[in-house]
């Protein structure tokens, strides 16, 4: 599906974002472990959190939908059911990397995963690798790639430091750890700590430090079982940086997003764009805050004219699905605004570096590739034209964004690909138009 963002006028108003996708995910997933049923208030319904609720279906938890939440009967720890044929996780990498770290130790049981083209494309190794060693076996196309089967196996604690900082690689072999007596993670960057919070909150042992030389490790040890009560997803601040960033660009803007997640270790974004001389106001979590209730806030923002900036590979885990709209932000910064150590752009939904560059160079950017980013010569504007989301949500959301923000407007190929994290974001916009 095709669909054009004409330039807009200012956008003013207060909206709720949609519910955090990576939230959502691991309420799931973790709901799904527990013992004791866990009610879930503002689950994101959207295509990649949906494939989510019918992969843990499929393993045996029931789901009911209430008026207001959801309610997952889990499976507990050890008792997940091997259904028979493939768990489809559609497009979501999170679903994919997260789900075989509780597969992993349902012992004499196999599990099969596949999604689509794009999930077929994004490798599996950098969890293999580490549940292996911990003494599952995996068996995966060409070694790496989906579809692939996990045969569960009785697990045991392994120190394992992440070559690349990866939440999901983390949450994978923390989720596996549960019933080890200890496994630790060390990364050499902070990334999104959702998983840790919430096993945390299910009554896990969890023990976090940090420091160099030894980077950011996490402990997990054994859990007889979870617990989880009742989980409040606040708004998804990726999804809200969309709308942030077509604050700051489109003139006389006003904008108030409800109830978004600070979290710290999300919060990457808001930093950047604080250096680059924007107008966002919010309560932002002090970093290194480790609390397992996770903090909300409303964020406030205004139009105004922005600097370049560069992001370096420390802060990047913390912008990791911001990074192609620091691209777009710098189109208009006065300045050359250049992202490095992003390597890991080049195995997200499409090859992010690559797409990202051609997408906004096809709109009239002048933007260059480097290996592990992109550098950005600032205009002060961008004209417009077509740009293909190759079936990538961000891509999609990016170039409706450009849009809003160019002189021409933006035909946005693919458009559909938005559904999986922010499906109404055309409609909340279209309400947002003064
Ligand atoms: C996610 C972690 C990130 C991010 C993805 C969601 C998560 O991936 O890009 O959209 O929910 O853990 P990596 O941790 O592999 O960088």
């Amino acid at each position: 599906m095709n669909m054009r963002f004409e330039p807009s006028g200012a956008l003013r108003g207060t909206v709720t974002v949609p519910a955090d996708k990576s939230i959502s995910h691991r309420a799931a997933i973790i709901g799904a472990m527990a013992s004791e049923p866990v009610r879930v208030r503002n689950y994101l319904d959207a295509a990649d959190t949906n494939s989510t609720l019918a992969a843990v279906q499929k393993l045996g938890a029931i789901v009911e939908r209430r008026d207001h939440e959801l309610v997952i009967r889990g499976c507990g720890l050890r008792n997940a059911i091997a259904p028979g044929e493939p768990i489809d996780v559609g497009n979501a990498g999170t679903l994919m990397r997260l789900l075989p770290g509780w597969l992993a130790f349902q012992q004499g049981s196999s599990f099969e995963l596949d999604g689509d083209d794009s999930i077929r494309r994004r490798p599996v190794d950098r969890i293999a690798g580490p549940l292996s060693s911990m003494g599952a076996r995996i068996e995966a196309r060409e070694g790496r790639f989906p579809p692939f089967t996990v045969h569960g196996a009785p697990l045991t604690g392994i120190d394992y430091v992440l070559p690349v900082a990866s939440a999901q690689v983390k949450s994978c072999i923390l989720l596996a750890g549960l019933v080890t007596n200890a496994t630790t993670v060390t990364e050499p960057v902070p990334s999104r700590d959702h998983t840790e919070r919430m096993l945390a909150a299910a009554g896990a042992p969890i023990e976090r430090s940090q420091g160099q030389p030894s980077g950011f490790r996490t402990t997990v040890g054994n859990a007889d079982e979870l617990e989880l009560g009742l989980i409040d997803v606040p708004g998804d601040p990726s999804s809200a940086a969309f709308l942030i960033a077509a604050g700051v660009l489109v003139k006389d803007s006003r904008l108030v997003l409800e109830r978004v997640g600070v979290n710290w270790t999300r919060a990457g974004f808001l930093r950047i764009l604080e250096r680059m001389g924007a107008i966002v106001l919010a309560d932002l979590e002090p970093p290194g805050t480790f609390d397992p209730r996770e903090p909300v806030a409303d964020i406030d923002v205004r139009h105004a004219p922005i600097e370049a900036t560069t992001v370096e590979a420390e802060e990047v885990p913390l912008a990791i699905d911001e990074l192609p709209l620091v691209a777009l932000l710098g189109c208009f910064a006065d300045g050359d605004t250049v992202v490095r150590g992003a390597g890991e752009l080049r195995v997200k939904e499409s090859d992010r570096i690559a797409t990202v560059v051609e997408g906004l160079r096809g709109l009239g950017a002048d933007i260059e590739a480097l290996p592990d980013g992109f550098v950005v010569t600032g205009t002060g504007r961008l004209r417009g034209g077509r740009i293909d989301s190759h079936g990538d949500h961000r891509l999609a959301l990016l170039g409706a964004v450009a849009g809003l923000a160019s002189e021409e407007g933006v035909e946005v190929v693919g458009m559909e690909a938005a559904a999986v994290s922010y499906p109404r974001f055309a409609q909340d916009v279209a309400g947002l138009i003064v």
